[in-house]
């Protein structure tokens, strides 16, 4: 008798830099499974053919990074929230179907609930950076949990517009120059933009006016503590980073491929921090 072991990959272009192997490595060691996570390098021509055929490519399923999130929402069977977002980044095969997720969702929201648990209940408004994918997660993350009024300050002004479209009149289209304004006693900042990211221009903003007792996230993770989560640190406000919202992601597709619902660990978090510095 021959016994498979079922195996999941990260799909991207480039995508050597991943450290998603580590990261499943870790719950697969931690609950004894067998089974395997590789990296996938394929190129956009490539996709298609890839997804379409998983199975015979030895996956039981994937997760999507850059620049296939798109293209993986068009390929498969997206569930509410990866429709609603516009983006897919985590495949898996059930009835011979390919179905998809988007669990940058639950990735920043549960960042969030990691760095201020019942935040929801005090924070009825909040300043998102940026519109981008990541940008309509974290918006999308932050309506269904309730609050009620989410401004979205970007460079290019007609994609907060098109959040406020997408989303409906709980989102507030705001211009790049309008942050200063937003940021007065505000609650909740998060930057989902990739400003502040090692290589990138830094995010030249000011979080002195928020409230004191404020929550600042950050989506980017290299470095583990940007220069916008340790200004919001010295002051004393709670804070989120990427690498938490990149742990967080994780849970849905391990539990997808391997059948354990794995919890995010301190131990891990070390593991993987340690690697990014
Ligand atoms: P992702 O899927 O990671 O969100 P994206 O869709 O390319 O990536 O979005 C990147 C975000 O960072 C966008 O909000 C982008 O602003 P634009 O929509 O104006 O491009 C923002 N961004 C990137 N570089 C920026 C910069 N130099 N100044 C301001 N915003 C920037």
């Amino acid at each position: 008798m021959t016994e498979t072991t079922p195996a999941a990959c990260v799909i991207g272009y480039p995508a050597k830099h991943s450290r998603s192997p580590k990261l499943h490595g870790y719950w697969l060691n931690k609950y004894g499974i067998k089974g395997d996570y590789r990296i996938e390098e394929v190129s956009p021509d490539d996709f298609a053919g890839f997804v379409g055929d998983l199975a015979g490519y030895g996956y039981v399923g994937a997760n999507v990074t850059m620049p296939h999130k798109d293209a993986a929402l068009e390929l498969s069977e997206p569930d509410a929230r990866a429709r609603a977002v516009g983006a897919a980044n985590t495949l898996w095969l059930e009835d011979g179907k390919l179905k998809s997720t988007n669990t940058d969702v639950e990735g920043f929201i549960g960042s969030l609930d990691a760095a201020a648990r019942g935040w929801e209940t005090r924070i009825n408004s909040a300043v998102v950076l940026g519109a981008g994918g990541a940008g309509r997660a974290v918006v999308y993350g932050l309506l269904e949990r309730g609050v009620q009024t989410v401004h979205v300050a970007n460079r290019t002004h007609e994609k907060a517009v098109a959040l406020r479209e997408r989303f409906g009149d709980a989102v507030q289209p705001a211009h790049w120059d309008d942050v200063p304004d937003l940021l007065a006693g505000a609650a909740l900042l998060a930057n989902s933009t990739s400003l502040g990211m090692a290589g990138q221009p830094p995010l030249e903003i000011d979080i002195g006016p928020m409230a004191a007792d404020g929550i600042v996230a950050d989506i980017v993770y290299v470095p583990l503590k940007t220069p916008l989560l340790a200004a919001a640190e010295a002051r004393g406000m709670s804070i989120a980073n990427g690498l938490d919202m990149l742990l967080h992601q994780a849970v849905t597709g391990f539990e997808h491929w391997f059948g354990t619902r794995p919890a995010v660990t301190r131990e891990q978090y070390e593991l993987l921090a340690a690697d990014i510095a």
